[in-house]
């Protein structure tokens, strides 16, 4: 059994697998050398040999439990033929959103426009050096996709007073979404990767009023769809206040917790399997803050089935040695 999978299914807890969010990425000199040489980076997920070698790279250095696949949540409304483009210094740019042209995609140009994804798991699930790795999948929600597709770039504090007010819209993106993450899902999975996170990054945005309509039930309807594929599940519904009403709700197979989230409080809350926590910003500090702190969560989690990673996505300017020195710390705990 794989160690995600161990600790999912609390066949064996006694140990605290470790993976880290965006760990393939720029705080690495060998992917900002690939990268340099490679300014559009949808082609760059799009090529699977350079795609499935930087997946690799973390794991070269690093003693971690889990592949994640390099790609982008944004890969998504790419195949259904909606404009993504990444600016430096800025982030993702997407184009006007066109409903015509999302109409006529079916799942057999959706699949051909992205398919090197899929060629690029395979390649790493049959590298027989994390032969004891997970390989881990993932999508965007269809919360966090429809702030992209609608919004064309990543909103800032709030989003615009206007977002709501093409209600039909936003009921059919959230449906095409919904259908055509539940390909991408089958896809990752029939090619190799054992795990699926579902990135709600988007997701404290909204009221609590909202959640149902945009995050728990959409959710819930691919959380289901990934269990019926007898794959785990994690979800990250970043910033949501609420996590216990999520797990009840949408009943994910592990939660992952962003670093404004009490670990001690949501220990009493959660009985499913968590991950995450650590503020990424504390792989700027030095070592011994780095290590009283990861081994709050770790005495916290002792009883609870916990896979270590950080509260959000690791920092551009982390220090690849806080990296290592951060594995070491959770891999000698
Ligand atoms: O190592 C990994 O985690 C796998 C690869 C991965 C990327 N994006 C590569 C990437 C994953 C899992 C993602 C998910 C993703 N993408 C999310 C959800 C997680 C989160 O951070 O909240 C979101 C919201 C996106 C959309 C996105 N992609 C943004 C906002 C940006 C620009 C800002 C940023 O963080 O860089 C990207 C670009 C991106 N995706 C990069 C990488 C390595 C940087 C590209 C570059 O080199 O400029």
């Amino acid at each position: 059994m794989k160690p995600l999978n161990k600790v999912i299914t609390r066949k064996d807890t006694s140990f605290n697998p470790i993976w880290i969010m965006r760990q393939a990425g720029r705080y690495l000199p060998e992917f900002r050398k690939i990268r340099k040489d490679n300014p559009n980076f949808i082609n760059l997920c799009l090529n699977e040999d350079l795609s499935s070698k930087i997946t690799l790279q973390p794991l070269r250095r690093f003693d971690l439990d889990a592949a994640i696949i390099f790609s982008d949540i944004l890969m998504l409304p790419y195949g259904l033929g909606q404009k993504v483009e990444f600016e430096k210094n800025f982030g993702p740019k997407l184009g006007e959103l066109n409903l015509n042209e999302i109409n006529k995609t079916d799942e057999i140009n959706f699949v051909r426009k992205i398919h090197p994804v899929y060629k690029a798991i395979k390649k790493v699930s049959l590298d027989t050096s994390i032969k004891n790795r997970n390989t881990i999948g993932f999508v965007g929600a269809p919360w966090t996709l429809l702030v992209y597709m609608i919004n064309q770039q990543s909103p800032k504090k709030n989003l615009k007073a206007d977002f709501f007010k093409d209600e039909l819209l936003i009921k059919r993106i959230l449906l095409t979404v919904e259908k055509f993450l539940k390909i991408h899902i089958k896809n990752q999975i029939e090619n190799g990767a054992n795990i699926i996170q579902i990135f709600d990054s988007w997701a404290g945005l909204l009221e609590e009023k909202d959640l149902p309509n945009y995050v728990y039930y959409p959710t819930l309807n691919l959380v289901n769809y990934v269990k019926s594929l007898n794959v785990p599940v994690i979800c990250f519904p970043r910033e949501i206040k609420n996590y216990k009403e999520f797990c009840n709700i949408v009943k994910p197979d592990a939660i992952s917790i962003d670093y404004n989230v009490d670990p001690k409080k949501i220990l009493r809350d959660i009985k499913i399997p968590i991950q995450g926590g650590l503020d990424p910003k504390i792989l700027l500090t030095d070592k011994e803050t780095l290590k009283k702190e990861a081994s709050k969560y770790l005495d916290i989690f002792k009883d609870h089935p916990y896979i270590f990673n950080l509260g959000h996505g690791v920092l551009p300017e982390t220090d690849p040695n806080m990296f290592d020195y951060l594995v070491k710390t959770v891999k000698n705990y």
